[in-house]
This record gives structure tokens, sequence and C-alpha cells, in this order.
């Protein structure tokens, strides 16, 4: 069964990468993963705040002479607020090249294109063999229109190409009016691959305490359904690669996300809830069930349900979402759409 894929100009065994969390940071972890069939992994990501922070400390002490040092010290943001430093970071990214045999995409967390993004240089020289770039920004700012945050989305990407050769992954939040286009404005900043998607954290409300509470819920497979969407309405029609992330429980989800049009999956959450050994049940349940259904490989399923592949066929988004509210209940039960491929 041939399960190789590429991803980004990337060459991986298989389409399964473990996504960016606490546990792709530990190198007993990756070796784990490796030892699990992990087709790549997504190191966890070093956030714009903590090299700013790094930056602001290295400006203090230069500036201060010699005889102020002691004093410069307590200018020091605390160490301990964040959990590996920048400096540590280009060493994980160095220990991970040479732990394991695997693609190790390094992930950047930021929202301006400012300074800091040099620090994606270190990523490249340190041996990264690609970049994520997470863009987590909150636009609670009323005056900031759509396109202006849009714009900043694009800077912010075209800076960070600016620095590295290396393939460069955009993740995306789903929260864009016109998510096709942003993508595609994305492309042409210079991302090789969309990751689609990423996971809000939202609050909840602890109403015995009056309280907000930042917990973080791992997902479930629920959550698969706007990836999917999205993924099956962009699939042949941006020259980039498109990573499935978020609700993966099984093999299931990730057949759905390949026939969707995913050329690679991702997942946190269920090596989180599950453990390590989930991984090789992911690729050991993707590879039976190609072979259940006579597929040569991965590829041969990549795409077949693409808004591309059943265009002439399948009804539009928008006729889909009328016929599925007028058929409740009927369509609980999920008649397959016109312009599917037989099964
Ligand atoms: C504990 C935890 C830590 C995470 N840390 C990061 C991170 O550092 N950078 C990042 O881009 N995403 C991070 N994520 C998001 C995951 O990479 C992933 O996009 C998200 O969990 C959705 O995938 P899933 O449904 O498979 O969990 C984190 C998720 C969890 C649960």
């Amino acid at each position: 069964m041939d399960l190789a894929t590429r991803y980004m100009g990337l060459p991986l065994r298989n389409p399964l990468i473990a996504s960016a969390s606490p546990l792709t940071g530990e190198l007993d972890a990756l070796r784990r993963l490796e030892d699990a069939e992990a087709g790549a992994v997504v190191l966890p990501s070093i956030f714009e705040e903590q090299i700013r922070a790094e930056q602001d400390r290295w400006e203090r002490l230069t500036a201060a002479g010699a005889d102020s040092f002691p004093e410069a010290l307590t200018y020091l943001p605390d160490p301990g607020a964040y959990r590996v430093g920048p400096d540590r970071y280009l060493e994980l990214i160095r220990e991970a090249v040479r732990a394991v045999d695997l693609p190790i995409l390094a992930s950047l967390n930021g929202v301006t294109s400012e300074g800091w993004i040099s620090y994606a240089k270190g990523i490249e020289e340190a041996g990264a063999d690609g970049l994520e770039l997470n863009i987590y920004f909150f636009p609670t700012d009323l005056g900031e229109d759509g396109q202006a945050l849009e714009e900043r989305y694009l800077q912010v990407v075209r800076a960070v190409r600016a620095q590295v050769s290396i393939p460069l992954a955009v993740k995306l939040l789903p929260a864009f009016s016109s998510l096709g286009n942003i993508a595609r404005r994305m492309v042409e900043a210079g991302a090789q691959a969309l990751v689609l998607f990423n996971r809000f954290y939202q609050p909840r409300i602890d109403i015995a305490q009056l309280r907000l509470v930042d917990d973080l819920a791992l997902s479930s497979r629920n959550e698969t359904r706007l990836p999917l969407f999205w993924i099956q309405a962009l699939r042949g029609r941006l020259d980039v690669s498109l990573a499935a992330s978020t609700g993966v429980e099984s093999e299931q989800e990730v057949i759905q996300y390949l026939l969707a049009g995913a050329d690679a999956v991702m997942t946190t959450s269920a090596l989180l809830r599950d453990g390590i050994p989930q991984m090789k049940r992911l690729v050991g349940g993707l590879r039976d069930w190609l072979e259940r259904h006579g597929f040569a490989s991965a590829d041969a399923i990549r795409g077949l349900l693409s808004r591309d592949r059943l265009a002439k066929a399948a009804p539009t988004a928008r006729a889909r979402y009328i016929d599925i509210l007028q058929r409740y209940p009927d369509a609980e039960d999920g008649q397959p759409t016109a312009g599917s491929p037989a099964p």
C-alpha cells in the first residue's frame, strides 16, 4: 500500500502529521511518534511575545553600561512566563532534526510583521524542514475593518516569506468573510501550504463562581465539517498543499479529509486523549480501509469528492443548503449528494 504524500514540496511517508502541541516539544515523544508511523511533526509554537521579550532584554542589556548591569537585570521579563525561550526553541529544532528521521516543521505564532520576524531565519538555519505560521489575532478593535485585517495577515506572511526559503505553511482561522479569496492571496504572498483550520480557544462561563474560564477542551469529530467543506471547495483550485486540522478521532475522519482533498491530515487532540499509539492506529486504519476498498494508494482517493472533481454533476453549495433545510428531518440520515461517485 502506497501512502506516500507530498506536503508543501516535502516527501512524507504518509499523510498523518502530529500538529503543534506540548507533546511535540518532547524528544522522547518525537521518537515515539516516529515509531508510531507519523508522516511528519509540527513543533509547538514559539510566540512573537517570547521573541520580543528576549530582544528587549538584549537591547536593555547592551544599552546599559557594564556598571549598571545588576540594575538592568531587574528589568528582565519573568523567565518562568514561557515554557521555552527563543534560544532553547532553536536548540529544540536542532535536537529534533537529529533525533528523528521525519520532516520537522517549526511553528511561529505572531500577529505583526515587525523586527521579531527575523527570528524565522534562525529557524531555517537550525535545520527545520518547513515552517508553519500561526497568525492568531483577535480583531477586537471596532475601528479595524476586514480589509485592513486581511492586509495585516498578508503582511506577516510576506515578511516571513522574505526571511526564509524553506516551505511555508499558514494555519488559518475560518473567520474570514471571503475565505477562498484570502486563501488565494495567502498563496500569492508565499504560502506553500494552508492548514485548515486553526481552532479558536473561547472562554466559557462558570455560573457558580461567576467567572470566565479559559480552559482548553479537546476537539471532537463533530468539528470536522467546516474544514471538510473548505478543503472540498479549495482542492485543485490553488497551487498549494492543503492540510486538514481539527476533529480527527479515528481513521474515518482521516479518510473523509483525504476524499475531500487534503494532502495531509493533522491531529493533536486524538494524541493527547488516546496517547501516541493512536497515531499508529490512524495510519493502520487508513491502510486497511484503502486495501478493503481496492485502492492502491492514498493518492487514489485524494480529492475524489472535491468540488473540483464533482463540479459538473454537483449542485451548488447554496442549492445543497436549501435542500438540507427543506428535507429535514429526512436530511438527518445524510442522503448522498447528487454528483457523488458510486461507492
Ligand atoms: C494543548 C494544546 C496545545 C496547542 N499548542 C499549539 C501551538 O503551540 N501552536 C499551534 O499552532 N497550535 C497549537 N495547538 C492547536 C493544535 O495544533 C491543533 O491545531 C488543534 O488542537 C486542532 O486539532 P485537533 O482537533 O486535532 O486537536 C494546541 C492544541 C492543544 C490541545
